[in-house]
């Protein structure tokens, strides 16, 4: 497994690459989902790269940057073993050098839920990615479901600015209590770890509604709501019941459907959600 810093040594260590190349975008301190996107780009690719970069345009000024988990040696020890090709560990003077101005942005898909409490979040990570796409070159990229919005505006980015790639959305993985898995889990003592999985109790709370033939999307986004005060640690910031494509409210559910949720637990924020239909 090769590691790499500079761009021009990632640069000739992917021309050297021949065959299809799957991408793993990361912030590092991996986990089981992680390694569940490195192990479906290994099976579908004949070439791995994974990008471990904290990007720090993507987080707001009280948001937890400093604190942000790190162990590159624990990452590189996880990723050995999966067959990784390539892992490049850019640092933040080569992904935004002194002078530099460029940015992109997806506009209508980042207005609501995450982008509406995260100012300036996704042009953050729209723009990173956009330097990974170049930098790495891949044939397919890996996302999570975890980060439902993200991985629609990564969608859209890449229909928009016509990137060569395919984004492959993989299913959360989760504790076997329900938590989804997340590297910020590691900030929740035991008392927030337990009240922690009033997250997915929720969803699952919405969705045993919509099961039993429940549409009115205000009636799933009040049972969340309930479920979730009868855990007092956790302080909703918003529920959403909207339309998978667009992200939009809806009044109604119809087609395929987005419950999500951001949830204080202490200090820690989480999100997760459950696609419908
Ligand atoms: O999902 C993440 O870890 C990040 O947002 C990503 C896609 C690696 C961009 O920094």
């Amino acid at each position: 497994m090769k590691v790499a810093s500079s761009l021009s040594d990632l640069r000739s260590t992917r021309l050297s690459l021949d065959g299809t190349v799957g991408l793993v975008p990361t912030m590092g301190y991996l986990h089981e989902g992680h390694l569940s996107l490195v192990r479906q780009a290994k099976a579908e690719c004949d070439h791995v790269i994974v990008t471990i970069f904290v990007n720090p345009a993507q987080f707001g000024p009280n948001e937890d940057l400093s604190k942000y988990p790190r162990d590159l040696e624990r990452d590189l020890s996880l990723l050995r073993p999966l067959g990784v090709d390539v892992v490049w560990t850019p640092s933040a003077e080569i992904m935004y050098p002194p002078g530099y101005q460029t940015w992109v942005e997806v506009e209508a898909l980042t207005k609501g839920l995450e982008g509406a409490m995260r100012p300036g979040h996704f042009r953050g990570v729209t723009t990173v990615v956009s330097k990974l796409f170049n930098a790495t070159q891949p044939h397919k990229a890996y996302f999570g479901q975890k980060d439902a919005q993200q991985a629609a505006v990564i969608r859209q980015m890449t229909r928009d600015l016509n990137f060569p790639i395919e984004i492959v959305v993989c299913p959360t993985q989760r504790e076997v209590d329900g938590l989804a898995m997340s590297s910020r889990n590691k900030y929740l003592n035991e008392a927030e770890r337990k009240a922690a999985t009033v997250l997915f109790r929720a969803l699952s709370a919405a969705k045993e509604l919509y099961e039993a033939g429940e549409r009115d999307a205000e009636k799933l986004r009040g049972r969340m709501k309930e479920v979730l005060a009868s855990e007092p640690p956790a302080q909703m910031q918003y529920v959403s019941c909207a339309d998978y494509d667009t992200l939009e409210e809806l009044d109604m559910v119809k087609g395929k459907t987005l419950l999500s949720m951001a949830v204080f637990v202490g200090k820690t924020r989480l999100i997760d959600n459950f696609v419908l239909g």
